[in-house]
């Protein structure tokens, strides 16, 4: 998201996301996210793959064979690195929207698009 205005707004708290776990949550405005933490980094993305819309609250996140972070679609494998969204496995095709994130004082703040 260079160059595009964001909003932050509070979507967890760091002691309700555990590594290995993907957390649903619904921010201010009614957008739809999911958190996961690998390697004590809080990484935001939409709730839903842009393959067939599962809920990616039934996905895996693990460091990639390279250490990037990535997402793995639990219906049909698609991965995606969540640093970027960018789609890895099949290549070329719809990527995942990801969003940036922040930590203070055990707050998680996810930066949407926009004046919210
Ligand atoms: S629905 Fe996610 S890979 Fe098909």
């Amino acid at each position: 998201m260079i160059g595009v205005h964001v909003t932050y707004v509070r979507c967890a708290s760091v002691r309700d996301l555990h590594p290995g776990e993907i957390k649903p949550v619904r921010v201010r405005g009614g957008h739809e996210l999911a958190l996961a933490v690998i390697d004590g980094r809080v990484h935001a993305f939409e709730a839903y793959c842009p393959h067939q819309a599962w809920p990616l609250k039934w996905s895996e996140a693990e460091n990639g064979a390279d250490g990037t972070p990535n997402l793995i679609c639990g219906l049909h494998g698609w991965r995606f690195c969540l640093d970027t969204g960018v789609t890895i496995d099949p290549p070329s095709m719809d990527d995942l929207a990801v969003y940036p994130t922040r930590v203070t004082d055990g707050v998680v703040y996810v930066g949407l698009p926009g004046n919210l």
